[in-house]
This record gives C-alpha cells, structure tokens and sequence, in this order.
C-alpha cells in the first residue's frame, strides 16, 4: 500500500497572544484540508500531537476538541514530548496502514507563550528521567552536557556550534512564517549570554507557539512515505553509555533507509531537530550525513530550510509536523524563495526529549 502527503499547511510560529490554542487548531487544520482538496467529511480521523496543552494550558481532550471544531468523524491525541507531532505522523500511517482509515488529518499544535519562561521549563522536565528533574537541569542544561562531551572528544569548538545558528538564521531570514526571520552574526552568537555552558541564547531554540496541519492519505497521489520509523532509548542521559550520539535517532533511520530501500546520500534535503545547535551537529551524523566525529566540520546538503527549531521556532507539538510541511513544499516545488531545486527526497528528523525517542520520515516526490 503506498501512503502519500497529500497537502500541508503551517500558521506563524512566533508569540501569537491573539490566538488560542482552537483558533490554532483551526487554522492548521482547514488549511491543510484546503492544501489537500478534500472536504472535512472525507477525513476519517484527525489526530493531534501535542505535549503541555493540558498541564500549562488546563485543556486536555484535545482529540475530542480538534474533531468537533473541524468537523470530522473522530480525534485523539497523542504525545511523546517534543516528537509528538512526528509520533502523530506516524500513528496516522500505522492506522491507514492497518486499514483503520483512509484519510487522517494530522495536526501539532502547542501554545508556550503565555506562561512565563520558568513554568514551562518545568512542565517540558515532564520528559526527562526523575533523576534529571531532581537534580534541576533543563533541557538546556541536559543538551550543554552532551555539547561538552563532544567539543572535548571532538575538539570542537564554540564557533562550530554558532555555524549552525547563523545558517539556521540565514533561512529562516526567508521563512515569514519563522519566529525569528532575521539572520544573525557568527560574533552575535559567541558573545550571546550563557544559558548553559557552552550553550547561548542563540545557541537554543525558542519558546514558541505556532500549529501545523498535513492530510496523509492512502487515495489518490502525492508526497510519498517510503518510511515512517519510531525508537526509543532510555529518558535520562545517565543511563546511557555515550553522550556523542543520539542512539534512537540511528535505529529509527537504519530501518528507514532500509524500508525505503535507499542511502544517506541520495536524500536531496532534510528537515532535523536542531533543538540547540549542537543537536543538529549529532544528527548530521546519527543520520549517516557525515561520519562521527565530523558533524561540526559541517556537511554540503541542505538541511533546516524553515530555519530549522532553532530560527522558525520550537513550539514543541508543532514541530515534528512542520517538518513536514516544509519538506513536502520542496518536493512538490512550491518553497518559493526557499526551494531546493530538484530536490526528489527527503527526510524528516524529530526528536523527544534528549533522544528518549527519535521519529524518522523518508519522503519522495512525484513530479
Ligand atoms: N533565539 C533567538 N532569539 C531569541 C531566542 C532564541 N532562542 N530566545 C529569545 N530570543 C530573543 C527575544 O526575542 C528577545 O529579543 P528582544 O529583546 O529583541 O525582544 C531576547 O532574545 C530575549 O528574549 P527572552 O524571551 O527574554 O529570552 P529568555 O532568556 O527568557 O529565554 C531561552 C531564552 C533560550 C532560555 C529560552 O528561549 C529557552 O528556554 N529555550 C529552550 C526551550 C526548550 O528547552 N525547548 C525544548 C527543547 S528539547
């Protein structure tokens, strides 16, 4: 059974006060119905990925809530961290897949901005180990650890982290949807404050909200899904035996070059979770782009054309589906300013947590 993509939509990332959560839900959703061609009632599910709605928000239900304003048969969610809108993704293949619907409307949505910076550090600790959150670390903090351990492995240095932000930055500078669409310097970077030592304010992605919506479909054609692959590793980074590499990340995509029958080098562009730059530098390798060790000397594929987490924003549910949207516009050649020419496949990279989950997404163009 092939399984296509078969229009996207993404609202502005950004501080949006005036919007609500179900304004967001609404505008991702008809729009990417509108992108689709299809009406409400063709969609036999939608299925929402989002992570801090019912702890920093006080509304959960978001299936019921997203298939009554939409006006579509039924609705769950489904939630594992900053990859529960690629998890969402995922679960609407498995369901086409076992023959439970047609058509699945997906949806990731998250609203950060209304809560103060300490509070929703806290809830996002939700997916990381006890021990993590005993100790006091933040997300930051978890990643400026594996930063450290590579630059002293690597010798690599701040400069090679702050490449990563200003490349970022420089898309996003074409992305009007991006929080940030401004680009920055190599020296604004380095000279940022600390949030965690090695990582700076430029270093990390933001705290954003924004909502993204994709139809994937069993009917018709499209975007193709050669791979939608899921693995998890353990939630704290104690237990793990290296901090160099993202192990979830390099299962999930060793079954997904697999499946879809393909090599690291042959994918035209990717979309990767560059949380904080040193992130993006671990998946260049964990995704077979380069070979360890070298990630920070930087790769010559296209990657992060939105601006990635890092300058298009990081509202955590959104994300994983946003991805996507982007990927798909380049391999239906609608990115406008943004557009990898040629670009047949592509990949989409979505991480939870510090790597306690990794989803993988191999797509292919049909033009
Ligand atoms: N990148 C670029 N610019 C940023 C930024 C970012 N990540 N975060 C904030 N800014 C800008 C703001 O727009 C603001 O600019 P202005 O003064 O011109 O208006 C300025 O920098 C200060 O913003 P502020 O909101 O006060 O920053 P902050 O210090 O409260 O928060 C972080 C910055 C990095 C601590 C916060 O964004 C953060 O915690 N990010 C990580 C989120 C996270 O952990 N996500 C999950 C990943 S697994």
């Amino acid at each position: 059974m092939k399984i296509f993509v078969k229009g996207g939509y993404q609202t502005k990332f950004g501080e949006l006060w005036e919007k609500s959560l179900k304004d967001l839900i609404l505008e991702a959703g008809l729009g990417a119905m509108k992108q689709a061609k299809i009406k409400p009632k063709e969609v036999d599910l939608v299925i929402v990925g989002n992570k801090l709605s019912g702890k920093v928000g006080g509304q959960d239900h978001l299936g019921a809530l997203a298939a009554e304003a939409l006006k579509v048969k039924k609705g769950l969610r489904v939630e594992a961290a900053c990859a529960s809108g690629g998890m969402a993704v995922h679960e609407a293949v498995q369901t086409i897949k076992a023959g439970e619907a047609e058509t699945v409307l997906v949806i990731g949505v998250e609203k950060m901005t209304d809560k103060n910076n300490g509070e929703i550090a806290k809830a996002l600790m939700g997916a990381a180990s006890k021990e993590e959150r005993r100790a006091g670390l933040s997300f930051v903090g978890l990643y400026a650890l594996m930063a450290t351990a590579y630059m002293k492995k690597h010798k690599a240095s701040k400069k090679d982290l702050a490449k990563i932000a200003v490349k970022n930055h420089k898309h996003a500078s074409l992305n009007p949807k991006a929080h940030f669409p401004k680009e920055i310097s190599i020296e604004a970077v380095i000279e940022a404050g600390m949030v965690a030592e090695p990582l700076g304010l430029f270093d990390c992605s933001p705290i954003s909200d924004g909502a993204a919506g994709v139809v994937i479909s069993s009917k018709g054609s499209g975007v193709e899904i050669l791979a939608s692959e899921i693995a998890n590793d353990s939630l704290g980074l104690a237990e793990r035996k290296s901090l160099l590499e993202l192990k979830a990340t390099r299962k999930a995509v060793k079954r997904g070059y697999k499946r879809a029958g393909i090599k690291p080098d042959e994918i035209d562009i990717a979309e990767v979770h560059d949380c904080f730059t040193i992130a993006e530098i671990l998946a260049y390798e964990d995704l077979g782009f380069c070979k360890k060790g070298e990630g920070y000397k930087g790769i010559n594929k296209p990657v992060n054309l939105s601006g990635g987490l890092k300058a298009c924003g990081h509202p955590v549910g959104a994300t994983g589906v946003k991805q996507i949207v982007e990927v798909v516009s380049h391999l239906n050649n609608k990115a406008g300013e943004r557009q990898v020419r040629g670009a047949k496949l592509g990949l989409v990279h979505n991480v939870g947590g510090t790597g306690g989950t990794a989803v993988i997404h191999i797509l292919k163009g049909n033009l």
